[in-house]
């Protein structure tokens, strides 16, 4: 039941703090992540993955483009993502060494499914699914599985899902990282910032009100942009792809470094961007791209950390967030995006937990 929330979106987003812990619980040693955690066969073929594939759809599409960032970064291990009905009807081409990885809250996606059944001719290493629903296709059908914990989602728009596919990535980027000469210092910064996380995530929870505030911005825009480099591109087009489904607003997303190649031209007072600017060392191009998006009258929103010193100025509103480990900025600067979709749609009198046309789990092709 929805207990005393309006809706099951709503009640998912503020479970995220005790999912994110249940997703990490027993997979943390002191200062490692527990390899065994996906398997008793995985060290020995984590030590063998020489490159990774990671097929998905929509939200957990999104979460693969993350770990992209992350396990090139801290793995040092070569990878690519693709939505499952395009990989599916490709050539693909399969190095010696490729690990394949499956993402998915329901584990019944057609096309998720569907590649997994392609891949498994094309002489991968082995798949591994992350994935929510035990028992579920792509989990009987995986070499290797870990689950993400994240209890039913019922809302069609995922969001405790998507973190705590982020948390089981990154747990994946550190088990890897592990045979892949991770500096054992990185590795124990990282756990000790995954531990944390659950309490940050409350954190920015607590900063609804603020959000809330954002929102009557959005209740009359018919298009709204959204910003980020680097591993938060994928979350703004999480962000942009959250607003759409359930506002029905038409919302893109860019890398803010592509402004000036197009989307420059449709910004002007009607069209709101929001920009995803945590403290890292992108921060300053972004802000040039936020003067560009401001010299054109377009109203700004910007999430940014709070040791960012942005100040508020006519157009430009700030929501600052807890100060957070770099690496897993991602996960939660997605929390003000999904409370800020939240609350458009609540706004405009849409039906948040099943918009109009779409299914939660996409059976069929
Ligand atoms: O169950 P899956 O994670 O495989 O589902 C994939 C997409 O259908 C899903 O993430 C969809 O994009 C969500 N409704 C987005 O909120």
């Amino acid at each position: 039941s929805k207990g005393e929330y309006r809706h099951f979106m709503l009640k998912e987003i503020h479970e995220q703090p005790a999912v994110i812990a249940a997703a990490l619980e027993g997979r943390l040693g002191d200062s490692a992540v527990l390899v065994e955690s996906f398997g008793p066969e995985a060290r020995a073929l984590f030590e063998r993955v020489q490159q990774i594939h990671i097929v998905a759809c929509g939200t957990s599409y999104h979460a693969g483009l993350v770990a992209r960032y992350w396990l090139e970064r801290y793995a040092g291990v070569p990878v690519q993502v693709e939505v499952a009905s395009e990989y599916r009807y490709r050539q693909v081409v399969v190095p010696e060494g490729t690990l394949f990885v499956t993402l998915s809250q329901s584990g019944e996606t057609a096309d998720t499914l569907a590649a997994l059944r392609f891949a498994r001719e094309k002489g991968y290493l082995a798949s591994l699914a992350i994935c929510n629903v035990p028992g579920s296709s792509l989990v009987r059908e995986s070499d290797l599985t870990l689950m993400t914990q994240a209890g039913p989602e019922i809302g069609v728009a995922s969001t405790k899902a998507f973190t705590t596919q982020l948390a089981a990535l990154m747990l994946l980027t550190l088990a890897l990282g592990r045979s892949h000469g991770l500096d054992e210092a990185i590795q124990s910064e990282l756990v000790n910032a995954l531990r944390g996380l659950p309490r940050l995530v409350e954190r920015v929870l607590a900063l609804d009100e603020g959000i809330e505030a954002l929102s009557t911005g959005f209740a009359e825009k018919h298009h709204a942009l959204f910003l980020g480099r680097g591993a938060h591109f994928p979350i703004a087009l999480e962000g942009a792809l959250k607003l759409k489904e359930i506002s029905y607003i038409h919302a893109e997303a860019y890398p803010a470094g592509e402004l000036k190649h197009g989307p420059l031209a449709l910004v002007d007072s009607e069209m709101p961007v929001i920009a995803v600017a945590p403290n890292d060392e992108l921060l300053d191009k972004l802000k040039s791209n936020l003067q560009e998006v401001r010299a054109r009258g377009g109203e700004l929103y910007v999430f940014a950390d709070e040791q960012v010193s942005l100040a508020e100025e006519p157009g430009i509103r700030v929501l600052h967030l807890p100060h957070v480990h770099e690496a897993l900025a991602p996960l939660l600067y997605t929390l003000p995006l999904q409370l800020l979709s939240y609350h458009v749609a609540v706004l405009k009198g849409t039906d948040v937990d099943q918009p109009r046309n779409l299914a939660k789990s996409v059976t069929v092709e």
